[in-house]
């Protein structure tokens, strides 16, 4: 796979998560949403830096946005450009994300639609278990919700 460093992200980042955003959910977060993410400036939104070519400019190829809360370390986003798919850039940006997490994480969590089946696979290979189900909680497809749950 290309060469990609994790970083924290910043305002900086705005417009490539808004873009990524369009590019990979039904519900996409708004921008305002997303620079309020960006703006708590912790250490749990961890963008991957890349360059398209060797010697051109580098730019955000995935992201992760997490949040702590309690015990629970939950997953809100994850997303990879999709000229970067399937080379390993998600599960190695969860992998690491989870890796640096404050010692007060007991559990890792996430909500994902019961039709994703690339988040699902990436998620059960990450060791992820299904916890539980909101059925029909995503109104434009009618889609349930999966709980997904991993003990750190
Ligand atoms: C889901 C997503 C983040 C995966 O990113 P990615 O970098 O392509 O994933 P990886 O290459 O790390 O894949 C890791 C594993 O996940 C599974 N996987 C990923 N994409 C898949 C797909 N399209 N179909 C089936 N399995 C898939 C595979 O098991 C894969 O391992 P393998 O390539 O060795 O078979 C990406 O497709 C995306 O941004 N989707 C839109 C946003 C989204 O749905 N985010 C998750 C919301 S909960």
């Amino acid at each position: 796979m290309r060469p990609w460093r994790l970083e924290s992200l910043g305002l900086a980042d705005l417009d490539a998560v808004v873009t990524l955003e369009a590019e990979s959910f039904r519900q996409p977060w708004s921008r305002a949403l997303v620079a309020s993410e960006l703006r708590l400036g912790e250490a749990y939104a961890l963008g991957a830096y890349a360059a398209r070519d060797p010697g051109s400019p580098v730019f955000v190829a995935g992201y992760i946005l997490l949040r702590l809360m309690v015990d629970a370390l939950h997953v809100q986003r994850l997303a990879v450009v999709p000229a970067w798919r399937r080379q390993g850039l998600a599960r190695q940006l969860l992998e690491r994300a989870l890796a640096a997490r404050p010692p007060e994480a007991a559990l890792a969590t996430l909500e994902v639609r019961s039709g994703n089946l690339a988040a699902l696979a990436l998620y059960r290979a990450a060791g992820f278990d299904v916890a539980g189900r909101r059925p029909r909680y995503y109104p434009d497809t009618g889609e349930d919700a999966l709980i997904l749950s991993k003990p750190l």
